[in-house]
């Protein structure tokens, strides 16, 4: 079981990764090709719906892994992940939500907060999957 467990956690962090960087690569398209309808509405199912889904099933395997092994209750890199989960519905709600919701109402202007939101994201799974990986 805790293998599963791990086995779980780990595979849809590598899922998490691979659709944070799409989202970053679809903010990026769009900002400097011009605000495209269709890079919006996939940039509103990975960024508002896949990656905060990813991030809480990956979190509540995760701490279902940390006492299933009995690692102890101050090991310093799961609060990291737990913080990251945290960071990550925060940035979603404050950045990615508003920016997509701006530019699905046609505001092109919020293109470079789309792709600010997309590289911060990116870079919080890329940490916190790196941090995991060297412990
Ligand atoms: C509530 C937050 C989290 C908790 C409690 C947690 C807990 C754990 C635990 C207990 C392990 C097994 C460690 C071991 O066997 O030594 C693990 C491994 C791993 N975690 Fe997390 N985690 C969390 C969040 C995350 C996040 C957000 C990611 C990436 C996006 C992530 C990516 C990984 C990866 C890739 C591994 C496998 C590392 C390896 O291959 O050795 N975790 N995590």
């Amino acid at each position: 079981m805790v293998t599963g467990l791990i086995h779980g956690h780990s595979g849809l962090a590598y899922l998490l990764v691979l659709s944070a960087s799409i989202s970053v690569v679809l903010a990026l398209v769009n900002a400097l090709t011009g605000p495209k309808p269709g890079l919006v509405k996939a940039g509103v199912v990975l960024g508002r719906r896949v990656e905060p889904a990813l991030m809480g099933i990956i979190g509540l395997l995760g701490v279902g892994a940390w006492f299933a092994v009995g690692f102890p209750l101050g090991t310093p890199y799961l609060w990291l992940g737990v913080l990251a989960v945290v960071l990550q519905g925060m940035l979603v709600g404050m950045g990615t939500k508003p920016a997509l919701v701006k530019l699905s109402e046609g505001d092109a202007d919020a293109r470079w907060r789309w792709v600010v939101a997309a590289g911060l994201n990116a870079a919080l799974v890329y940490g916190i999957f790196g941090v995991m990986q060297a412990f």
